[in-house]
Formats: structure tokens, sequence, C-alpha cells
């Protein structure tokens, strides 16, 4: 029998004291654990307590620990030679090099030394938890732990059952996890297990709508901050994590998925990581680095000129652009648009030349206002091929007396209707496979993501037939099966029900 999770003895054993190693057993020690770690460095492990007795000197000193707590928890953390010396553990995390062979070794020969009910963790963030296990005598004690970096931060742990994982073992991680201050989330044994499944739309649309000529990276980072709320754009995020990680990791996932076209990545970031423009790290990447610090454009001027007249189409979203110019003193027509009126549509995942054709404008004189996402925050001004140049400068003028204003070229569902409603998509589609709860599925993706809200409910505030609406809608415009609504979502939208639902 293994000591209750809560007990004062509970032991865990870390191998590999890296920074996912130290931070795990930061937050074991702290939580109580008696922690042993191993590390195939000779002096790796000692040097990581080290550091770990500083860290808790520091969180002493910013008065998150008492001195008797540091001491306490630095006490113990005890470190040992060879797998031998994790004979009392309860369970025993590796963290150690991402690979599959050296990795199943590993547990090949903790099996042989740690008590019959031992679990036996891994954080792998890329490899299958089934194929690492299938070393081991009873791959029933084998499943995933995968912490996100800096563990001590990131309060979310994905436990991850192998396809022969026992509940049990899973039952006492998660119990773990919630001992450590993490939220355990549940997940199958997956390409990406959620977090890294859930987040694959973000970069990957944004570099199509890139290489589309829709809008440039600045732009692109401005309408998803802005608009759609993200703490940093996906260019800003590439060149943080830098291509020569992200790269093989969005080819990786799409193979796994047998190139499934949600998952499809763009042949730009193999041109950047053979030019060496991997981001922050090289000095130059999406963006320009100088000293650290990044190197942004000038903002576009506003254009100082207004239209005579606008229409605006008439619709919800158009009344609620009718109903904000009216405030600011600008009258918009009623009935049909005058011969020189401004013509603005609020499309839902179709291009402004398909409403512009599907109302009977005049395409010179239309544009497209991306309203999905309110108009506080940042407004898409769309232009279609026929857009003159004059009615495009008013288009801006206009709308930046509201908010600011980027101007994009025509596309099937603007920037932010592309991405959200993509990741929204993959989210019903992990729902649907049963890989996580619809819960588990949205907190693994604040927590872990720090996107504004989890998926899932992100489709509800949105409304779901709108989610629908667009993806069929850039799915019609584009004959391409990257943007196929998910049954999950699909139902759920024509029952009138919301995506956190689950089927009886
Ligand atoms: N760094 C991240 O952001 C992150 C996030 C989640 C998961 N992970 C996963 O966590 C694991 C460790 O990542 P990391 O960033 O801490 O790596 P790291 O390189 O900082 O640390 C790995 C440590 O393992 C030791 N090691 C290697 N082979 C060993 C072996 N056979 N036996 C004992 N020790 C061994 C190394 O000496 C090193 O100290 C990997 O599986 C990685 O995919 C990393």
């Amino acid at each position: 029998m293994l000591t209750p999770v809560d007990s004062q003895d509970f032991c865990v054993g870390i191998v590999g004291a890296g920074m996912m190693g130290r931070g795990i057993a930061q937050i074991a020690a702290q939580s109580g654990c008696r922690v042993v770690l191993m590390d195939s460095v000779p002096g790796a492990a000692t040097k990581a307590v080290q550091i770990l007795d500083d860290t808790f000197h520091k969180l002493t000193a910013k008065g998150k620990l008492t001195a008797e707590q540091a001491q306490a928890a630095v006490a113990r953390v005890s470190v040992v030679d060879d797998v031998d010396g994790f004979a009392p553990a309860q369970v025993v995390i590796e963290a150690i090099i991402e690979n599959l062979e050296v990795k199943k070794d590993l547990l090949r020969r903790l099996e042989t030394v740690v008590c019959p009910d031992c679990i036996l963790a891994t954080n792998t963030s890329s490899l299958s938890v089934t194929a690492i296990a299938s070393s081991c005598q009873r791959p029933e004690r084998v499943a995933g732990f995968h912490f996100f970096n800096p563990v001590p931060l990131m309060k979310v742990v994905e436990v991850i059952d192998g396809v022969l994982t026992a509940p049990q073992a899973v039952e006492i991680l998660d119990a773990l996890a919630r001992r450590m201050g993490h939220r355990p989330v549940r997940a199958k044994d997956t390409p990406g297990f959620i977090v890294n499944h859930a987040g694959r739309g973000f970069g990957t649309e944004a570099l199509r709508i890139l290489s589309e000529s829709v809008a440039g990276i600045e732009q692109i980072d401005m309408v998803l901050k802005k608009a759609a709320g993200f703490r940093m754009g996906p260019f800003e995020l590439l060149d943080l994590t830098g291509l020569d990680v992200s790269h093989p990791v969005m080819e990786s996932i799409y193979h796994q998925f047998y190139q499934e076209p949600r998952f499809r990545p763009s042949p730009l970031t193999g041109l950047h990581n053979a030019a060496g423009l991997l981001g922050r790290k090289s000095g130059r990447g999406f963006y320009r680095y100088q000293d650290g610090v990044m190197v942004t454009a000038d903002p576009v001027a506003v254009p100082d000129v207004l239209p005579t007249s606008v229409w605006v189409e008439s619709s919800a979203a158009g009344s609620e652009i009718a109903a904000r110019l009216a405030a600011i003193g600008i009258k918009v027509e009623g009935g049909l648009p005058s011969a020189q009126a401004l013509c603005v549509v609020t499309p839902l995942g179709q291009e402004c030349t398909q409403a512009a054709v599907a109302q009977g404008l005049d395409p010179r004189r239309t544009v497209a206002v991306d309203a999905l996402f309110g108009l506080d925050g940042c407004i898409s001004v769309m232009t279609n091929p026929a857009t003159s140049a004059e009615c495009r400068d008013q288009a801006h003028g206009l709308f930046a007396k509201l908010a600011p204003v980027v101007v994009i070229k025509d596309s099937p569902g603007f920037i932010a209707q592309r991405v959200v409603c993509g990741l929204i998509n993959i989210a019903c589609e992990i729902a649907q496979a049963g890989i996580a709860t619809p819960q588990d599925i949205d907190d693994a993706v604040t927590l872990g993501l720090g996107y504004p809200h989890g998926p899932l409910a992100w489709g509800d505030r949105l409304g779901t037939t709108r989610v629908l609406d667009v993806l069929t809608a850039i799915h019609a415009a584009t004959l391409d099966p990257r943007y196929r609504p998910s049954p999950w979502l699909r139902r759920r939208a024509q029952l009138g029900l919301s995506l956190t639902t689950n089927e009886i």
C-alpha cells in the first residue's frame, strides 16, 4: 500500500535536476513532501538543491515563506547518485532529456528498485506516454505529469493516461498536483495533450493570414491583442519562443495527426529558420531587436478625411455601428445607399467582396468592419480589390473616431474571426475526441496559455451560431478542410446548447 498523498512521509522522486526537475522539486518540497533528486551529471542535483535554497531564501525575503518554512523545505530535499535511491518513493517523476529510448531505459531501471505500487510519471512534452511505458513490466503504473515552465508560477499540470495506465495512477497524480497547489487537468495520451494541441491554431492561422498578404505582422498582433484580448500577439510569441523550437513542434504535431489540415504549418517558418531569423535570441525574427528591445514601425497616420455620407448594412452589428457613429454626431443613411455613400458591411466569415456582391453594393465604395469582437479595443476595416483608395482612407478616418483602426485586405473572416474561431473549433475537436472534459480544456488553456477565455466558454460568449457561421463561410469561400466546423460545435450550435455541454 502507498503512503496517502497528504501524508508528511509522502516521498516524491525526481530524475533530472534541470529547469523542470528543479521546479517540480521546489513545489513538492514546499507542499511538505519528501523529495529525492537525481541527475546523471555529477554534481548537478547538488547544485540544484543550492539553487532551491537560494529560491527559498528569496521567497522568505518577499514574505512568501517564513524562515522556518524555508529551512524545512530545503531539508526535505535529498540527493541520490543512482536509481537505487528511489526505493522509498511513492511517485517518481522523470524530467530528463526528451528522448524516447533514454526515457524508456530509465523507467525500466526504476521498475527494478521502486516499491510495487510506486507511480512512474513522465514530464514529456512531445513523446507518447504509452510509448514511454512500453518498456515497463507494469505499464499500468506509468502516466504523464506534464508541467509548464516556470513550474512554480504555471499553476497547471496535465495528468495523462497512457493506453494502459491504471485509474489509481492518475488519481494519485491528481491528488499530488492539488497538494502542490496546481490544477490537474486530465488528458488522454494524444499529440500535444491539451495545451500544446489547443494552442496550435494561434500561430499557424496568423502565419496563414500573413502569407495571404491580408495584413502585416504588427497589424495581426495588434488586432489579436486589442480586439481579441490576447496578452501577446502570435508573432511576438513566435519570436519569444524561438523558431528553432516552434517550427519543429508545428511540423511534429501536424505529422503526428497524419497531416490534419487544421494544424498545417506555414512554409514561412521553415524559411525564417533557414535564414537564422529565430526571434529574440538571434536579434531578428519576425521583428527586429536592438539590445533586446523590439523595434516597431511608426504607427500608420490616420488620414484626415471623412466620407460625406455613410450607409451601414441593416443587421444587429450594423445597427450597433450606426448607433456608435450617431453618438459622435455622424448621421448614417437609412434605406438604400445614396450614390456617394461609403458603404459598410459586417460579414461573419465572408469576404468584403462576397458581402458587397450579395448586397448589390458598389464595391468601389464598400468596406467591411469586424463587429464580432466589439468596437472598443481596435476596429478592423477590410477592403476588397475594387475599393478605392479614397473610400479606404475615409473609412479609416471615420472609424478612428471610435477606436484605433487596422486596415486589412480582403479575407474570409478578418483576422480575429479566423484565429479565434479556429481555436474554438480545435477545442471542440478535443472535446469530441474525449481527450479531456470541456472544463479541463478551458482551464488548461487559460492557465497554460494565458488566453483571455477558455476556448469553449469563448465560443459561448461570441455565440455558438455565429462561430459556426464564421467557420462555415470560410470553409465555403476557401474550400479548405482546415476550416470545416467540428461536429461538436455544429450540433451544440444547432441545438442552442453551450459548447461545454457533454452528451450523456
Ligand atoms: N523546458 C520546458 O519548457 C519544458 C516544459 C514542459 C516539459 N518539459 C520536459 O521536461 C523534460 C526536462 O526538460 P528541461 O527543460 O528541464 O531539460 P534540462 O535540459 O534543463 O534538464 C534535463 C536534466 O536531465 C538530466 N539528464 C539527462 N539524461 C538523464 C538521465 N538519463 N538520467 C538522469 N538525468 C538525466 C540532464 O543532466 C539535465 O540536468 C523534458 O522531457 C522536456 O520535454 C520541458
